[in-house]
């Protein structure tokens, strides 16, 4: 099934009967409403091109959930990084999740749940050893949401956050 932009990925049934969501890769065009996301729901933002060259790199990963009215109400974006195993020291590609968000409205509907499933399948093509995150120690949501994903904390970043809060670094096994 295809949209006029994008590939759609999955439709949710109805959301209050009226708004079908729809999941599909993120367009260039879709950039202000995942900022706009972005803005609304994290304290980290990022500058235009930060977003921009994300897509340029990893667009397969780059997902949106649409509402019926064509506004972006979810994204997520993942990049890949090589970086020397701690054990041996050989260079190994963990794909990091940069950002996962999803309106207040649109919360609980198993959208960031169907974000995080299909752009895992797509940035493993990249030959990622490992799927590894940042999520504030207070994420209370997002942290279950990684827990059911079977990731596991492997470290805590002390003062990770620019207002001194901290990271747990979540990490699993591709
Ligand atoms: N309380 C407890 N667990 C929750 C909650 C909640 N309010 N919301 C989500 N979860 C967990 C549950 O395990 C849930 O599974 P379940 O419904 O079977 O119990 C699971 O997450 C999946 O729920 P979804 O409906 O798929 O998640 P949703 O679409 O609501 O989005 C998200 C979750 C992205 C964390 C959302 O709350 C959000 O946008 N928060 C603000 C932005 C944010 O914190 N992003 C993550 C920052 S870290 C990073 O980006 C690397
Ligand atoms: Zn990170």
């Amino acid at each position: 099934m295809g949209t006029e932009k994008g590939t759609q990925i999955k439709s949710f049934g109805n959301f209050r009967d009226t708004n079908p969501i729809v999941v599909r890769r993120c367009t260039l065009e879709d950039l202000e409403g995942v900022i706009n996301v972005n803005e609304q729901e994290l304290p980290e933002d990022y500058p235009y091109f930060f977003y921009k060259s994300i897509l340029d790199n990893y667009p397969e990963s780059f997902l949106v959930a649409c509402n019926s009215n064509k506004e972006i109400i979810g994204y997520i974006m993942w990049r890949v990084e090589r970086t020397p195993a701690i054990t041996n020291l050989k260079l190994k590609n963990n794909g990091h999740l940069v950002s996962i968000a999803v309106l207040k409205n649109y919360r609980r509907l198993g959208i960031a749940t169907t974000l995080l499933s299909h752009s895992m399948k797509k940035i493993k093509k990249y030959k990622v050893d490992e799927y590894v995150l940042e999520v504030r120690m207070s994420n209370f949501e997002a942290t279950n949401l990684y827990k059911k994903f079977k990731f596991d904390t492997q470290s805590i970043k002390e003062k990770y956050y620019r207002d001194g809060e901290n990271a747990y670094y979540m990490t699993f096994k591709a």
